[in-house]
Protein backbone atom coordinates (compact mmCIF):
# COMPACT_ATOMS: atom_id res chain seq x y z
CA UNK A 1 0.00 0.00 0.00
CA UNK A 2 1.54 3.34 -1.05
CA UNK A 3 1.41 6.27 1.42
CA UNK A 4 -0.37 9.14 -0.44
CA UNK A 5 1.84 12.28 -0.64
CA UNK A 6 0.65 16.11 -0.81
CA UNK A 7 4.09 17.59 -1.54
CA UNK A 8 4.51 21.53 -2.32
CA UNK A 9 6.99 23.20 -4.28
CA UNK A 10 6.62 26.95 -3.28
CA UNK A 11 9.35 27.79 -5.67
CA UNK A 12 10.63 31.19 -6.02
CA UNK A 13 7.92 32.22 -3.51
CA UNK A 14 7.05 33.32 0.05
CA UNK A 15 10.01 35.08 2.07
CA UNK A 16 10.53 34.07 5.29
CA UNK A 17 7.42 36.09 7.27
CA UNK A 18 4.93 34.45 4.64
CA UNK A 19 6.62 31.54 5.06
CA UNK A 20 6.60 31.38 8.76
CA UNK A 21 2.76 33.00 8.68
CA UNK A 22 1.75 29.88 6.07
CA UNK A 23 3.41 26.57 8.03
CA UNK A 24 1.41 28.39 11.27
CA UNK A 25 -1.51 27.59 9.36
CA UNK A 26 -0.37 24.28 7.99
CA UNK A 27 0.45 22.82 11.39
CA UNK A 28 -3.20 23.21 12.67
CA UNK A 29 -4.28 20.88 9.47
CA UNK A 30 -5.35 17.88 11.35
CA UNK A 31 -3.08 15.18 10.38
CA UNK A 32 -5.05 12.16 8.30
CA UNK A 33 -2.94 9.01 6.43
CA UNK A 34 -1.32 11.00 3.58
CA UNK A 35 2.28 12.51 3.89
CA UNK A 36 2.17 16.13 4.02
CA UNK A 37 5.12 17.78 2.55
CA UNK A 38 6.36 21.61 1.97
CA UNK A 39 9.56 22.57 -0.51
CA UNK A 40 10.06 26.21 0.73
CA UNK A 41 12.93 28.09 -1.05
CA UNK A 42 16.40 27.61 0.88
CA UNK A 43 16.48 30.38 3.07
CA UNK A 44 13.43 29.63 4.76
CA UNK A 45 14.12 26.01 5.41
CA UNK A 46 16.07 26.69 8.88
CA UNK A 47 12.86 28.53 10.48
CA UNK A 48 10.57 25.92 8.53
CA UNK A 49 13.17 23.19 10.05
CA UNK A 50 12.15 24.38 13.73
CA UNK A 51 8.83 24.75 13.18
CA UNK A 52 7.72 21.44 11.72
CA UNK A 53 9.68 19.66 14.00
CA UNK A 54 7.69 16.83 15.82
CA UNK A 55 4.47 17.73 13.55
CA UNK A 56 3.09 15.73 11.00
CA UNK A 57 4.51 18.09 8.08
CA UNK A 58 7.32 16.90 6.23
CA UNK A 59 10.11 19.21 4.84
CA UNK A 60 11.69 18.86 1.57
CA UNK A 61 14.14 21.35 -0.78
CA UNK A 62 13.90 22.74 -4.54
CA UNK A 63 16.92 21.34 -5.33
CA UNK A 64 20.44 20.85 -4.60
CA UNK A 65 23.82 20.50 -5.64
CA UNK A 66 25.48 16.48 -6.22
CA UNK A 67 28.35 17.10 -4.01
CA UNK A 68 29.05 16.50 -0.95
CA UNK A 69 30.93 20.20 -0.12
CA UNK A 70 33.87 22.55 -2.11
CA UNK A 71 33.93 25.13 -4.41
CA UNK A 72 30.59 25.28 -5.57
CA UNK A 73 29.63 29.05 -5.09
CA UNK A 74 26.12 29.89 -4.95
CA UNK A 75 24.87 25.62 -4.00
CA UNK A 76 23.38 24.02 -1.29
CA UNK A 77 24.77 20.40 -0.50
CA UNK A 78 22.70 17.35 0.44
CA UNK A 79 24.32 16.92 3.91
CA UNK A 80 23.26 21.20 4.60
CA UNK A 81 19.69 19.61 3.68
CA UNK A 82 20.23 16.78 6.00
CA UNK A 83 21.05 18.56 8.57
CA UNK A 84 18.03 20.89 8.52
CA UNK A 85 15.84 17.61 8.70
CA UNK A 86 15.17 17.76 4.96
CA UNK A 87 13.80 14.19 4.23
CA UNK A 88 12.93 15.06 0.50
CA UNK A 89 14.67 17.00 -2.20
CA UNK A 90 13.19 17.24 -5.57
CA UNK A 91 15.23 16.97 -8.60
CA UNK A 92 15.21 17.70 -12.48
CA UNK A 93 11.88 20.23 -12.16
CA UNK A 94 11.07 21.20 -15.87
CA UNK A 95 11.62 24.74 -14.48
CA UNK A 96 15.56 23.75 -13.74
CA UNK A 97 15.61 21.64 -16.99
CA UNK A 98 13.71 24.52 -19.38
CA UNK A 99 15.43 27.66 -17.39
CA UNK A 100 18.71 26.66 -16.02
CA UNK A 101 19.14 23.87 -18.99
CA UNK A 102 19.74 20.93 -16.48
CA UNK A 103 20.44 17.89 -18.46
CA UNK A 104 19.75 14.14 -17.82
CA UNK A 105 22.61 13.20 -16.62
CA UNK A 106 22.67 16.08 -14.52
CA UNK A 107 19.72 15.21 -12.67
CA UNK A 108 21.09 11.95 -12.53
CA UNK A 109 24.14 12.73 -10.27
CA UNK A 110 21.36 14.67 -8.02
CA UNK A 111 19.33 11.60 -7.91
CA UNK A 112 22.26 9.36 -6.84
CA UNK A 113 24.01 11.95 -4.13
CA UNK A 114 20.66 12.43 -2.74
CA UNK A 115 20.01 9.07 -2.44
CA UNK A 116 23.91 8.49 -0.51
CA UNK A 117 22.90 11.28 1.90
CA UNK A 118 19.69 9.65 3.35
CA UNK A 119 17.40 12.27 1.02
CA UNK A 120 14.51 11.15 -0.97
CA UNK A 121 14.36 12.14 -4.50
CA UNK A 122 11.16 13.32 -6.13
CA UNK A 123 12.08 13.08 -9.58
CA UNK A 124 10.28 15.30 -11.62
CA UNK A 125 9.44 14.49 -15.40
CA UNK A 126 7.24 15.60 -18.41
CA UNK A 127 6.94 16.65 -21.67
CA UNK A 128 6.24 20.11 -23.25
CA UNK A 129 2.98 20.67 -25.75
CA UNK A 130 4.64 20.25 -28.72
CA UNK A 131 6.41 16.89 -27.63
CA UNK A 132 2.80 15.68 -26.69
CA UNK A 133 1.37 17.34 -30.24
CA UNK A 134 4.37 15.26 -32.13
CA UNK A 135 3.24 11.77 -29.60
CA UNK A 136 7.04 11.65 -28.43
CA UNK A 137 5.34 12.13 -24.91
CA UNK A 138 6.57 8.17 -24.39
CA UNK A 139 9.27 8.61 -25.39
CA UNK A 140 10.82 11.62 -23.86
CA UNK A 141 9.51 10.39 -20.66
CA UNK A 142 11.53 6.91 -21.17
CA UNK A 143 14.25 8.94 -21.73
CA UNK A 144 14.08 10.89 -18.72
CA UNK A 145 13.92 8.18 -16.09
CA UNK A 146 16.10 5.99 -17.78
CA UNK A 147 19.20 8.65 -17.62
CA UNK A 148 18.08 9.78 -14.32
CA UNK A 149 18.01 6.34 -13.04
CA UNK A 150 20.44 4.87 -14.22
CA UNK A 151 22.54 1.71 -12.43
CA UNK A 152 20.29 2.69 -9.69
CA UNK A 153 19.87 -0.79 -7.96
CA UNK A 154 16.18 -1.82 -6.69
CA UNK A 155 16.80 -1.14 -3.05
CA UNK A 156 17.26 2.29 -3.82
CA UNK A 157 14.84 2.51 -6.87
CA UNK A 158 11.81 1.56 -4.38
CA UNK A 159 12.59 4.57 -1.80
CA UNK A 160 12.03 7.31 -4.61
CA UNK A 161 9.14 9.27 -5.82
CA UNK A 162 8.37 10.21 -10.00
CA UNK A 163 6.73 13.37 -10.19
CA UNK A 164 4.60 13.44 -14.03
CA UNK A 165 4.48 17.01 -14.53
CA UNK A 166 3.34 17.75 -18.00
CA UNK A 167 4.90 21.03 -18.72
CA UNK A 168 2.13 22.61 -20.51
CA UNK A 169 -0.63 22.28 -17.25
CA UNK A 170 2.01 23.86 -15.07
CA UNK A 171 1.03 27.36 -13.83
CA UNK A 172 -1.57 27.45 -16.71
CA UNK A 173 -4.59 26.66 -14.52
CA UNK A 174 -5.27 24.21 -17.94
CA UNK A 175 -4.30 21.03 -15.62
CA UNK A 176 -4.08 17.59 -17.80
CA UNK A 177 -7.64 15.47 -17.55
CA UNK A 178 -7.33 12.76 -14.81
CA UNK A 179 -7.43 9.94 -17.90
CA UNK A 180 -4.59 11.61 -19.48
CA UNK A 181 -2.35 11.82 -16.06
CA UNK A 182 -2.84 8.31 -15.10
CA UNK A 183 -2.08 6.80 -18.96
CA UNK A 184 1.10 8.40 -18.28
CA UNK A 185 1.40 7.30 -14.37
CA UNK A 186 0.70 3.51 -15.81
CA UNK A 187 3.21 3.86 -18.67
CA UNK A 188 6.04 5.20 -15.73
CA UNK A 189 4.82 2.25 -13.61
CA UNK A 190 5.18 -0.21 -16.66
CA UNK A 191 9.14 1.53 -17.06
CA UNK A 192 9.75 1.20 -13.27
CA UNK A 193 8.51 -2.75 -14.00
CA UNK A 194 10.81 -3.40 -16.78
CA UNK A 195 14.13 -1.65 -14.77
CA UNK A 196 13.05 -3.07 -11.66
CA UNK A 197 10.51 -5.82 -11.80
CA UNK A 198 6.65 -5.81 -10.44
CA UNK A 199 7.34 -5.56 -6.44
CA UNK A 200 9.70 -2.65 -6.55
CA UNK A 201 7.29 -0.97 -9.30
CA UNK A 202 4.33 -1.47 -6.98
CA UNK A 203 6.26 0.19 -4.23
CA UNK A 204 7.35 3.74 -6.07
CA UNK A 205 4.91 6.73 -5.16
CA UNK A 206 3.75 8.76 -8.14
CA UNK A 207 2.77 12.38 -8.54
CA UNK A 208 0.34 14.20 -10.79
CA UNK A 209 1.53 17.51 -10.65
CA UNK A 210 0.29 20.87 -13.19
CA UNK A 211 -2.75 22.88 -12.17
CA UNK A 212 -3.99 20.83 -9.06
CA UNK A 213 -6.08 22.36 -6.69
CA UNK A 214 -8.45 21.59 -4.23
CA UNK A 215 -11.10 21.17 -7.00
CA UNK A 216 -9.67 18.38 -8.81
CA UNK A 217 -7.63 16.58 -6.40
CA UNK A 218 -9.72 14.08 -5.89
CA UNK A 219 -10.00 13.43 -9.89
CA UNK A 220 -6.18 13.04 -9.65
CA UNK A 221 -6.33 10.34 -6.50
CA UNK A 222 -8.87 7.94 -7.82
CA UNK A 223 -6.55 7.27 -10.39
CA UNK A 224 -4.77 3.76 -10.01
CA UNK A 225 -1.40 4.75 -10.44
CA UNK A 226 -1.26 8.25 -9.13
CA UNK A 227 -0.23 8.65 -5.52
CA UNK A 228 -0.63 12.14 -4.68
CA UNK A 229 0.43 15.93 -5.66
CA UNK A 230 3.29 17.96 -7.08
CA UNK A 231 1.66 21.06 -6.26
CA UNK A 232 2.45 24.66 -6.97
CA UNK A 233 0.16 27.50 -7.09
CA UNK A 234 -2.09 26.12 -4.89
CA UNK A 235 0.20 25.51 -2.52
CA UNK A 236 1.13 28.56 -1.51
CA UNK A 237 -2.33 30.00 0.19
CA UNK A 238 -3.24 27.60 3.33
CA UNK A 239 -6.85 27.29 3.01
CA UNK A 240 -6.42 26.24 -0.62
CA UNK A 241 -3.51 23.67 0.21
CA UNK A 242 -5.47 22.39 3.58
CA UNK A 243 -9.12 21.90 1.45
CA UNK A 244 -6.37 19.33 -1.02
CA UNK A 245 -4.80 17.86 2.14
CA UNK A 246 -8.37 16.89 3.36
CA UNK A 247 -9.60 15.58 0.39
CA UNK A 248 -6.82 13.10 0.04
P1 LIG B 1 1.34 24.54 -10.49
O1 LIG B 1 0.60 23.73 -9.47
O2 LIG B 1 1.43 25.99 -10.12
O3 LIG B 1 0.82 24.30 -11.86
O4 LIG B 1 2.86 24.02 -10.49
C1 LIG B 1 3.10 22.66 -10.59
C2 LIG B 1 4.54 22.41 -10.35
O5 LIG B 1 5.40 22.76 -11.15
C3 LIG B 1 4.92 21.76 -9.09
O6 LIG B 1 6.24 21.36 -9.09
Amino acid sequence: MRQPLIAGNWKMNLGLKEAVSLISELKKVKPNKAEMLICPPFVDLPAASEMVQGTHIQLGAQNMYPEEKGAFTGEISPAMLKELHCRYVICGHSERRHIMGESDEFIHRKVVSALVHGLTPILCTGETAEQRNEGRTEEIIREELETALFNLPSEQAETIVIAYEPIWAIGTGAAATAVDAQAVAHFIRGELTRLYGETTAEKIRILYGGSVKAANIEDFMAQKDIDGGLIGGASLKAAEFKEIYEKV
